[in-house]
């Protein structure tokens, strides 16, 4: 052999070397053309009791999500028609912009309704080329009901439709959204407002606070709040108290203040306890959450001004009245002090199974692509932790996040609360959560009751993030999915 030969020969073998660990690396992140969220994920008993086989199907007398919906047969209470389409969105500034329309309009229209009553929305898909799904967000419904498609439905494709019917569970204010290409959908406005009211509230005569609602949301990098870029104007009595209830539909955190003394009656559609006066704080709000401030109409015919991020608010007062532009204060309402304590419902010190979600990022392939992913507990998609429950179980979680962005995770089909942040115990209400930002550096201990038994999504409500790998499961031990996601199923949930 040659001098020249040995060394073409030694390169050849050197480069192999190099490249077929990374060409291992590629071909491991490939995703299956067809396959279920359930095998997704490494199983994380979070040291509890270990069941059944949890892939797809292979469970002895494993049950099926969708023969888990206790919903009721029979007339609904509450019926909505929703249409949606694909195309231009008018703000109300008359503004066209490209996006995605619920009955002609985005945001869509309010769907309310009252704790108990049976709530029937027919979605139909007129011409949204990929696919649609609706998902009821902080509503914990059963989980054959959540709208995501290709975990609890399959996706709506252009002319056809679909029936969700549940049961209002909780009072609050909440948001409803696409599951299905939610980075694109969701951004470009298929969602509206949700409220549901409590009980003795059924009636409107017996709300004695006037409801305004403030759906934050950036169309084509505009901020709005109800659809319109700029003051959105409600008119209002001299003393009347007002419920301004404030959702954030954005990727990016958002900020909420007022021009007069506020109380934070409710975050993520929880009642605080014992909320005391709020001046001269803003109270954050991370993607996906929601803040109802109350406050009151002042008594000298002026009007109140309750403003967020990008110089959109509301204004609520007699006709012609206007309220100063409050400048944002510095400070925030600190959820982990505000408020009074109360009674949980469920003993964290007692927990059943405790897991980690650590989010960090790193370099890697994700379905072949190369970058820089989100990983959690160090993986990456497919090797993200499968959490795994049973029902009755009190679960903790520490969320942790060194990835050198903020995070607002967002676990379906439970509230959790929060325990203690930085080390820090929490001492204010019980700061029950749907949505919780996680900055980058801090670390959140939370705990939930196990209630609902299902296949849920636990993901980052940054949907840019969530197409980035960042979205795992929580599943019910001896609970499956007949759903399938991968490009095969038409169902991408992200
Ligand atoms: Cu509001 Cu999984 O989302
Ligand atoms: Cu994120």
């Amino acid at each position: 052999m040659t001098r020249g030969r040995l060394r073409l020969l030694l390169a050849a073998a050197l480069t192999l070397a190099l490249v077929a660990p990374l060409g291992w690396l590629w071909w491991a992140s490939l995703l299956p053309a067809s396959y279920s969220a359930m095998e997704m994920g490494v199983p994380d008993h979070g040291g509890g009791p270990v069941g059944r086989a949890h892939a797809a199907g292979h469970g002895t007398g494993a049950t099926s999500l969708v023969e888990l919906d206790p919903t009721p047969t029979g007339p609904a209470d509450v019926r909505v028609d929703l249409v949606a389409r694909q195309g231009r969105v008018r703000l109300a500034s008359g503004e066209e912009v490209d996006g995605y329309t619920l009955n002609g309009r985005s945001p869509g229209p309010l769907v309310e309704a009252t704790v108990g009553q049976l709530v029937e929305v027919r979605l139909r898909n007129d011409d949204v080329a990929g696919g649609i799904a609706l998902h009821w967000h902080g509503v914990d419904v059963p989980n054959a009901q959540d709208g995501v498609a290709g975990v609890t439905q399959d996706a709506v494709m252009p002319g056809g439709s679909h029936t969700y019917r549940w049961v209002a569970p909780d009072a609050g204010t909440f948001w409803y959204h696409s599951h299905q290409l939610s980075h694109a959908q969701v951004t470009g406005g298929l969602l509206g407002p949700l409220v549901i009211h409590p009980e003795e509230q059924r009636e409107p005569a017996a709300r004695d606070v006037l409801d305004v609602g403030a759906l934050a949301h950036l169309y084509a990098g505009e901020p709005t709040v109800n659809g319109v870029a700029g003051v959105d104007r409600v008119g209002a009595e001299p003393g009347q108290r007002v419920r301004v209830r404030v959702v954030n539909t954005d990727n990016g955190p958002n900020a909420v203040w007022a021009s007069a003394a506020y109380r934070l009656v409710a975050v993520d559609g929880v009642d605080v306890h014992q909320p005391g006066v709020v001046e001269d704080r803003a109270v954050g709000l991370p993607a996906g959450g929601r803040a109802d401030l109350e406050l009151e109409v002042p008594a000298d015919g002026s009007a109140v001004r309750v403003s967020l991020l990008g110089g959109v608010g509301v204004e609520v007062g007699p006709e012609g009245a206007s309220a100063p532009d409050p400048p944002q204060p510095e400070r925030r309402v600190d959820l982990l002090t505000y408020g009074a304590p109360a009674d949980l419902g469920l003993d964290p010190a007692r927990p059943n199974r405790r897991f980690e979600y650590s989010i960090g990022r790193r370099p890697g392939f994700l379905d072949g692509r190369p970058g820089l992913w989100w990983s959690v507990n160090g993986e990456l998609v497919p090797d993200l932790p499968m959490y795994v429950v049973r029902e009755g179980d009190v679960v903790r979680l520490t969320i942790e996040n060194h990835s050198g962005q903020v995070h607002p995770m967002h676990l379906h089909g439970h509230h959790a609360v929060v325990l203690a942040r930085d080390g820090e115990r929490a001492t204010g209400s019980p700061w029950w959560f749907d949505s919780l930002d996680v900055a980058d550096g801090e670390s959140y201990e939370v705990a939930f009751a196990a209630d609902n038994p299902g296949v849920w999504m636990d993901h980052c409500h940054n949907l840019q993030h969530a197409r980035e790998g960042l979205v795992t499961h929580l599943m019910y031990d001896g609970v499956t999915t007949p759903y399938r996601l991968g490009e095969d199923s038409g169902n991408v949930p992200e």
